[in-house]
């Protein structure tokens, strides 16, 4: 029987949220219905409000989550019903040219719900990133359920649905950050201070943290930043230049997304040095710079999807360093929100007086 659930839904370019009900069918063969626990603000969710992302309004948003499977298709073998599990935006394939490549985290064909949830008068929704739970539940594809530890707190490991993994995994997948290296990250919200918690996970041993608000700067400092630079004072290439012999770092990762931090990121990059671009631009962004710059100072530029994260690998792993006392996931959760406050959370979002807003449902 399709149910009907609250849900947070944008329903045109630039408008307030609201909440409405909609109707979740009943599971395809291989799709999972997850009552949410807990699903955090990501500043992606206000790219989709803003019509950043594409035109296909109206959006349910959300899609930093945590919950526990309530029913399954005919054909689910992956998860069962009970089982608690951090959702995910990366069901890989296994059958696309990256996946038969060895490359998974690339997928290029991810699997999402074969069905869609609606509205009352039976529009179409897009789910945020095929997920969208700001919601009681909702409906997805099996292997965007992974299974974690269940005696975990579901505000806290839900963050690794989207952006403190995207953050984790730019510093330790994407970039490769390993012991002993100088590690820059530009943008420190959730995304970016995950990465200065990947980049001291994985042994980095000067970690700069650069951002315009000095608050978000103590808040890096705690999550593992050596040095902080605060931009909206001081040029930041020549602070990181600085605080690294005057080279640069070997690793530089652009948590926010624009022109002027990505070419601060590549400028601020010791030669032969990596530049990750975590943060999403907008589609009316561009960049010009010299393309001798590119060639003489050579390394590698990348851009990190969701962390080049493997779920199934990752999050597992990533909850059993969190539940020993290795990775302070808990220090991302700020404020714990009811479904009725995520325009206050935007707000506050663009304010910078969070890390990250939880729903708890
Ligand atoms: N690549 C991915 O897979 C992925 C996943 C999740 C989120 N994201 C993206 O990562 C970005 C960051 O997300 P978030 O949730 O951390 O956002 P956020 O708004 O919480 O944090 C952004 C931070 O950047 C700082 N900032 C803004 N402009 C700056 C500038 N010019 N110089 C220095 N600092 C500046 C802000 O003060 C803030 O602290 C967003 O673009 C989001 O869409 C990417
Ligand atoms: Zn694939
Ligand atoms: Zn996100």
């Amino acid at each position: 029987m399709p149910q009907q659930v609250r849900a947070v839904v944008a329903k045109a370019k630039g408008e307030p949220v609201s909440i409405e009900t909609i109707t979740i069918p009943d599971p395809g063969p291989f799709d999972v219905i997850v009552k949410v626990a807990a699903c955090g603000v990501c500043h992606t969710d206000l790219h989709y409000r803003e019509g950043g992302i594409n035109d296909e309004f109206p959006f349910l948003l959300g899609h930093e989550a945590s919950g526990v499977v309530e029913s399954i298709g005919d054909a689910v073998t992956h998860v069962e019903i009970g089982d608690f599990v951090v959702l995910n935006w990366r069901a890989v394939c296994g059958e696309c040219r990256a996946c038969k490549r060895g490359k998974p985290w690339y997928c290029f064909d991810t699997h999402n719900a074969s069905k869609k949830m609606t509205l009352d008068d039976g529009t179409e929704l897009s789910p945020a990133l095929g997920i969208g739970a700001f919601a009681d539940k909702t409906l997805v594809h099996e292997g965007q359920c992974t299974k974690v530890n269940p005696d975990s707190d579901p505000a806290v490991v839900g963050l690794l649905g989207c952006g403190v993994m995207a953050g984790l995994g730019a510093a330790m997948n994407t970039g490769n950050v390993s012991r002993g290296d100088s590690v820059a990250v530009i943008g420190c919200g959730g995304v970016g201070d995950a990465a200065i918690a990947g980049a001291r996970l994985a042994g980095a041993t000067t970690i700069i943290a650069v951002d315009r608000d000095s608050g978000k700067l103590e808040w890096a400092k705690d999550l593992g930043a050596t040095h902080t630079v605060d931009a909206s004072s001081v040029d930041a290439v020549a602070a990181v230049q600085e605080l690294t012999g005057g080279f640069g770092a070997d690793v530089v990762i652009d948590a926010v997304g624009r022109p002027e931090t990505w070419k601060q990121a590549f400028y601020a990059r010791d030669l032969a040095g990596t530049v990750v671009l975590v943060g999403v631009p907008t589609p009316d962004m561009t960049l010009e710079m010299p393309l001798i710059d590119f060639f003489s100072r050579g390394g590698s530029l990348k851009s990190s999807w969701y962390g080049d994260c493997l779920p199934e690998r990752d999050f597992p792993l990533l909850v059993d360093l969190y539940e020993q006392g290795r990775l302070p996931l808990e220090k991302f959760v700020t404020e714990r929100i009811g479904l009725e406050d995520i325009e206050a959370a935007f707000e506050k979002m663009h304010k910078g007086t969070v890390l990250r807003s939880v729903v708890e449902l």
